[in-house]
């Protein structure tokens, strides 16, 4: 095995220094947008056109979003913003994660006998987490945009009034939660007809939604949190079996958080931090891989070391990651370069390491959501914003309080419904993420920013879990071998979470030979069956003034640069 930790801290010092003075004062010749929906990256273009900067046009792409992708984010959900600011190099995350309400208890999903109670985590108002999308739009716009909410929120508001086409992914996926969705009136209402989705093109209205954006555009934070609307939310959970109160809208805030920073091979990482798991464990997994000359390796070795580097990052999620205003996130050690120096002295060359035989295993307690959604935007500033933002599953909770258009996410799930369960070595899992009232649970959600000498990326992705293995595989073909946003976004994909001990893998990822030989070294490979994610990136060469917007070919997004 190669040792190259000696290099560590020469490569990212010197590095550090060299992406910051090649980002500064740069201005891009066009801006760009890419997200999952067409519709939201042309809104994103319209606000930028009408003097916005990056953090209006997010606004309104995160808006858009939770109108025309009803079923991966919106108004009833949350997220996370990674926002740079050109002209003085600030950045921060905007923490709109939802939190657990006050009446929320670390057992509430539990039966008497301790066990979990099948899917009431998951379908109906006891799942939903107060929102925080609607504030982080407000924080947005107050803080670091220069339009009104009335002109950021207008496309959101005008496709929610007058409609806009039933799009292939729309209604396939309205007819898989059919059931669900039309146990309560007010969602089957907009959203079926006659309790059987729409078809492709057919306009799907929503003016309950449309006058809850108009409060929020015209009141700000107390257009939603407080009012009308808030009593709706609450009258409409309660009635339906929820906990939610008045104080628990009135009382929500947004948090500013400094982001993740790490570096690799020439490249500065700037990425979520907690309550986001993904920054830490994509810095994690870098570091541990610094220790190699992975781009001179052949393609099983690479994909071997990536494997047990993802295997390692992933162990730690269960034990240390949690909201950070409520648990201590040892976030000095877990991103040191000597901590991930420690894992790699593991790592074996030739074989796969058993994740039971790694030290402290603890119950792995993954955020399962497979929805959520991601848009990356640039402006010609360059101010530049990731957005993930989430309901979790598919159209959340399935639940919306009637007359309020807000479809409830049920992100209550991404905490750990069961913490503390003693494994094999008396250690417990999913401390650091249990629930308590106003608590903010994990995630995985990942948006990204890669600076070096030579360029820029912004990309993150859907896909509970495999969202962070995505985003590091797109980080190290972008590290690597200067991957385009096209070609970053059609990458095929595979991911290891430490448990259950296996690679899932898109058929294109690993060809015959990989496979075998990969198998030959012990690792169990499992086929995902269909591609997975939803990658949005833009990229940014600074030699050839290049900007390329994509959006992930499996999927229905749109990249411009305009
Ligand atoms: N709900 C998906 C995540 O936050 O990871």
């Amino acid at each position: 095995m190669k040792n190259l930790l000696p290099g560590i801290f020469v490569v990212s010092v010197s590095i550090s220094m060299a992406a910051a003075s090649a980002v500064a004062g740069e201005r891009p010749q066009k801006a760009a947008i890419a997200s999952a929906s067409p519709l939201a990256t042309e809104a994103g273009m319209e606000i930028l056109e009408a003097g916005g900067n990056a953090f209006d046009a997010a606004v309104a792409v995160s808006a858009t979003l939770g109108v025309t992708e009803p079923y991966g984010s919106g108004i009833g959900g949350g997220g996370f913003w990674l926002l740079h600011r050109a002209h003085d190099g600030f950045k921060v995350m905007v923490d709109g994660r939802e939190v657990a309400p006050a009446a929320a208890t670390r057992d509430m999903y539990l039966d008497e006998d301790g066990e979990p109670v099948p899917r009431l985590s998951v379908d109906g108002p006891l799942a939903a987490g107060i929102p925080g999308a609607p504030a982080g739009w407000v924080h947005l716009a107050t803080k670091y945009g220069r339009l009104p909410l009335s002109v950021s929120l207008a496309p959101a508001i005008r496709l929610a009034r007058d409609g806009f086409p039933a799009t292939h992914h729309m209604v396939r996926n309205l007819a898989y939660k059919k059931e669900l969705m039309n146990r309560w009136p007010a969602a089957a209402e907009v959203f079926y007809r006659d309790g059987e989705p729409p078809r492709e093109g057919e306009l799907i209205v929503q003016p309950d939604l449309a006058r809850t954006l108009t409060l929020l555009a015209e009141q700000g934070i107390d257009g939603f949190y407080r009012g009308d609307v808030a009593r709706k939310l609450v009258e409409g959970t309660r009635a339906a079996g929820g906990i939610w109160t008045l104080d628990d809208l009135a009382s929500y805030r947004v948090k500013e958080r400094e982001p993740v920073v790490g570096h690799y091979r020439g490249t500065r990482i700037v990425s979520a931090p907690p309550p986001s798991s993904g920054g830490v464990l994509i810095v994690n997994a870098l570091n541990i891989l610094a220790g190699f000359e992975l781009p001179a390796m052949k393609e099983t070795t690479q994909k071997h070391l990536v494997i047990e580097a993802m295997r390692r990052a992933y162990r730690d999620r269960a034990e240390f990651l949690g909201d950070p205003d409520f648990v201590d996130v040892p976030m000095d050690r877990l991103l040191h370069p000597f901590y991930a120096a420690g894992q790699r002295a593991g790592i074996r060359m030739d074989k796969a390491t058993p994740s039971d035989t790694l030290p402290g295993v603890v119950r792995q307690v993954m955020a399962g959501g497979t929805q959520t959604t991601h848009f990356s935007v640039l402006d010609r500033e360059g101010n530049r914003v990731g957005g993930t933002m989430s309901i979790n599953f598919w159209f959340g909770s399935g639940f919306m309080p009637p007359g309020t258009g807000v479809l409830l996410n049920n992100e209550m799930d991404d905490f750990s419904v069961k913490p503390g369960v003693p494994n094999g070595y008396e250690l417990v899992g999913g401390d650091a993420n249990e629930i308590a009232p106003g608590k903010r649970m994990l995630s995985s959600m990942t948006p990204t920013f890669l600076e070096s000498e030579d360029g820029l990326a912004i990309l993150g992705t859907p896909g509970g879990s495999r969202i962070i293995s995505m985003v590091l595989l797109g980080s190290l073909a972008r590290i690597h071998d200067g991957a385009s946003a096209t070609e970053m976004v059609a990458l095929p994909r595979y991911h290891h979470q430490y448990l259950p001990d296996a690679v899932f893998f898109e058929e294109q990822a690993l060809d015959g030979e990989v496979r075998g030989a990969l198998e030959s070294m012990g690792h169990v490979l499992r086929a995902s069956g269909r591609n997975y994610g939803n990658l949005q990136a833009i990229t940014w060469d600074y030699e050839t003034g290049r900007i390329d917007a994509a959006a992930d070919p499996r999927a229905e997004g749109l990249g411009l640069e305009r």
